[in-house]
């Protein structure tokens, strides 16, 4: 069991005038594929706050994996991808490579999120567009790989071989 945070940036969530349906997909996708969701934060699109509490989470331990929601795109207030990348050791190309390559194929709207995903310590951590249609699209598709990248990084499997 995989645990989990997902955080949704948002300043209209923030300040209470959106309802966050984003984060309850994300939810339910993850809950059905085994996952353990530890919190849901909901946050501003404020660049030192997500930098914080992306940091406190992965320098604490308290999560394996952090779902991010918004933020991705071009508004000013959207800094989801920059400070995902100042706090990452690791960059992971490959995940929001596929997310947009497969969303292409649903929206071409997909090239405009600017989504980023790293490891920081033990975390995986993975942006996604704000749009709860965005969201399951983009999970769902990466769910079942993003297990077999998990156990490597807790250490429950070390075998790439495909069955
Ligand atoms: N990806 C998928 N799969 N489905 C979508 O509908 N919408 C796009 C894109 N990615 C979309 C998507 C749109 S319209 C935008 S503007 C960007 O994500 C950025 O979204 P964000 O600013 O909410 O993060």
């Amino acid at each position: 069991m995989f645990r989990t945070v997902i955080i949704c940036m948002s300043d209209k969530g923030a300040k209470g005038e959106r309802e966050d349906l984003s984060t309850k997909i994300i939810e339910k996708i993850a809950l059905e594929n085994g996952y353990k969701i530890i919190k849901k934060i909901l946050i501003p699109d404020e660049f030192e706050l997500i930098k914080e509490t992306l940091k406190n989470i992965c320098d604490n331990n308290e999560a394996d994996l952090i779902l991010t929601t918004g933020g991705t795109g071009f508004s000013k207030r959207d800094v989801t991808p920059e400070a995902t990348l100042e706090v990452i050791d690791k960059v992971i190309p490959g995940i929001p490579e596929a997310i947009r390559a497969y969303s292409m194929t649903i929206t071409k709207r997909a090239m405009l999120s600017r989504a980023a995903a790293g490891i920081r310590k033990n975390t995986l951590i993975i942006n996604m567009p704000g749009s709860p249609k965005a969201v399951e699209e983009s999970l769902s598709f990466i769910i079942d790989s993003l297990t077999h990248g998990l156990e490597i990084l807790v250490g429950t499997s070390s075998e790439c071989a495909r069955k």
